[in-house]
């Protein structure tokens, strides 16, 4: 009999570049918690998706020469192939892209402008004119820059639609402040003084600069801009507002929506304030966990550092690196991934830990009893010890999985695997192994052991699916000895239970030659993705053939220099950006100047540049750039600073 439904759903994520393992946290976590739910009986809905739409995808598949639809098909494969891989087993996947989602949309965008929730506006800000995008403020880098481009910015204005957010202030503070939604609830404080106490900001919902979004049914000039195509997902994958579902009724309110710290504010306070305005009913939780940094870094393709899941799976399995993200991430703080650790993790936990464990237990009912347990038994001390704590697990875990606690239910399960490797030290059956007067006690050591590993491996197959199967088969457990009501009682097994030795389920990992192969891996990646930004840097700086022509007066107007660089030094912020001090023959002056990808600071100090000398001055990543020096993009892709070395600084060039 079902327990009840329950609905879970990750963030939709998008489909820009390939997924890395920062996107596996939210979807495995996910994924385990279904698994649970399911195990326990719930009839469960398991969310996941892509949100396809937005100037950047469309921007991508120019790039490529292709149209954003196939774009994105290409990528929404990888994203499936992942997720199948990493053992992830959805219920439902739904694209924004999806037709029935697409009209659901319109629909609902229609239906908050009738209720008097949207309004037409103007949209102004902070542009980015070579990004085509807009930034508040607080997205602005720290000197006031465009985030991804450091480039300056300028204020611009566009006609949009806004949706009202005031009504439901009230409302929000005390969903946040009064109630358990938000998960860790200490978030709310800042969500609160940050965004509802100064006066919430009504929400653009359309732009009208680019195309690619699903068109306001009722001004084609304006397509929904992303959240409210990006949040209804939550509904119209159950079938709201269209006909190719009809689970609404059923799964609707979610139980759980889980997200990174990103994007907690727009599902603590934009998503529920589109529910509140449409009358509908609110999640009932909100879990917000923080990110998977590199070794503290933030992950970063030009890094190198981006954790690509399907390689770390391919050398230690999937369900190792399922594990290891679920196990060192705490909810709503940040979790720190390196190899090291990792690898450390695994031979720790999973290899000395469970593994060996089951191989013990397993080599010791083959060696002493030949594979089938005899029935006869004797209690000793240690037992009642060992069985209550595995009888007391189940509890324990389901409480964690239902406070969304997945380190914490891990640690439950590993506490309970380490007492019985103590057990194993503790009642010595290698000793009852030379006495046949101790046959009946050795019995009974070695059924605690499996039925504490039974228990164990039940409760780990939701977060480790494809491994824990393999446990089952060794210590000789059937499909009913392995249910979750099972879970929570000893003494399950046949007191003549039969073994099966197999190979070693979490192997060793060798750490200093795996950590020197991945660093390896690293350092191709990084390499791999500089030439890449590179070659993708190139159409737009070298002018296309038959550019304009200039008369002579154009030209004069620009002035050509020589200076020597007296100094060079990196800019803090900028990974493209290198600060040069000249001597220009007059007062001296700073340039900033794109090429530390192609030279290091002492390669250009003491030589003699060509400079544009009345170039009007300008902020680059905090450095005040007057002018800028002349460099060739080669052929071959290269770049090459032009030196003047003998022509002596501030001469004019003509
Ligand atoms: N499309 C929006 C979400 C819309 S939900 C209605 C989006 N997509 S995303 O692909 O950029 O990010 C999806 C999720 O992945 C976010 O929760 C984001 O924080 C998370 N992660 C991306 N990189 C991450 C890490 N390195 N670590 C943990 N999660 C991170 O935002």
């Amino acid at each position: 009999m079902s327990k009840g439904k329950f609905y879970i759903t990750t963030p939709i994520y998008y489909p820009s570049g390939s997924p890395h393992i920062g996107h596996c946290y939210t979807t495995v976590a996910c994924d385990s918690i279904a698994r649970y739910k399911r195990m326990q009986g719930y009839d469960v809905m398991f969310l996941t998706g892509t949100d396809e739409h937005g100037l950047k995808i469309e921007q991508k598949a120019k790039e490529k020469g292709i149209t954003p639809k196939q774009y994105v098909d290409e990528i929404v494969e990888i994203f499936k192939k992942l997720w199948k891989y990493m053992n992830v087993d959805y219920d439902r996947y739904i694209r924004t892209t999806d037709d029935y989602h697409v009209e659901a949309v319109q629909k609902i965008f229609t239906a908050l402008y009738e209720k008097g929730y949207i309004y037409k506006g103007e949209y102004s800000g902070n542009y980015c004119t070579p990004c085509e995008s807009f930034w508040t403020d607080s997205q602005l880098d720290e000197d006031g820059c465009c985030p991804e481009c450091h480039r300056p910015v300028k204020q611009a204005k566009e006609e949009a639609y806004f949706m009202k957010m005031a009504p439901f202030a009230e409302r929000l503070e005390k969903l946040l402040t009064e109630t358990d939604y938000l998960r860790p609830k200490t978030r709310a404080t800042e969500l609160v003084n940050n965004f509802i106490k100064p006066g919430l900001e009504d929400l653009c919902v359309s732009r009208n600069s680019f195309k690619w979004g699903i068109p306001v049914p009722f001004d084609k000039d304006h397509v929904v801009y992303v959240w409210v195509d990006a949040l209804s997902n939550y509904i119209t994958a159950l079938g709201y507002d269209n006909d190719a579902y009809d689970d609404y009724d059923k799964f609707w309110p979610a139980d759980v929506h889980m997200v990174a710290k990103d994007i907690q504010r727009f599902h603590a306070i934009t998503w529920p304030a589109i529910l509140m305005a449409l009358d509908l009913p609110l999640p009932k939780h909100l879990a917000v966990h923080g990110w998977i940094t590199f070794n503290g870094q933030k992950m970063s393709k030009s890094l190198g550092n981006v954790v690509d899941p399907f390689v770390l799976g391919e050398r230690y399995g999937a369900d190792s690196i399922r594990y290891h993200i679920l196990r060192e991430m705490a909810l709503g703080a940040d979790s720190s991934f390196s190899n090291e650790i990792m690898i450390n993790r695994i031979n720790t936990d999973l290899a000395n830990g469970l593994g060996n464990l089951v191989s013990r237990t397993v080599a010791m009912v083959e060696k002493y009893f030949g594979g089938t347990l005899s029935t006869e038994r004797e209690s000793g001390e240690f037992d009642d010890e060992l069985i209550a704590e595995a009888e007391a697990l189940r509890g324990k875990v389901d409480e964690y999985i239902d406070n969304t606690q997945l380190n914490n239910a891990l640690a439950e399960i590993f506490k309970l695997v380490s007492r019985a490797n103590k057990y194993i030290d503790e009642t010595t059956p290698w000793i009852l192994g030379k006495d046949e007067t101790k046959k009946a006690r050795l019995a009974s050591v070695l059924y605690n052991l499996l039925e504490t590993i039974r228990i164990a491996a039940t409760l780990l197959s939701a977060f480790m699916p494809s491994t824990m199967p393999l446990v089952f088969e060794q210590i000789g457990a059937s499909e009913s000895d392995t249910s979750y009501d099972n879970a929570g009682r000893f003494g399950v097994l046949p007191l003549d239970v039969t073994v099966k030795k197999g190979a070693a389920i979490f192997p060793r990992i060798d750490v200093d030659k795996e950590i020197e192969e991945l660093n390896a891996i690293i350092k191709k990646n990084a390499e791999a993705a500089q030439a890449e930004a590179k070659a993708a840097e190139k159409p737009e700086e070298s002018k296309p053939e038959g550019v304009a022509l200039i008369g002579i007066d154009d030209f004069a107007k620009v002035e050509l220099k020589t200076a020597r660089i007296v100094n060079c030094e990196p800019v803090k912020k900028s990974k493209k950006l290198l600060k040069l001090t000249l001597d220009d023959g007059a007062n001296g002056r700073t340039v900033a100047s794109g090429i530390s990808q192609y030279y290091k600071p002492e390669e250009l100090v003491g030589h003699t540049v060509i400079i544009v000398s009345n170039l009007k001055p300008a902020k680059l990543c905090g450095v005040e750039s007057q002018g800028m020096i002349l460099a060739a993009d080669c052929p071959n892709g290269d770049v090459k600073v032009i030196f003047a070395d003998d022509i002596p600084a501030g001469s004019k060039i003509r």
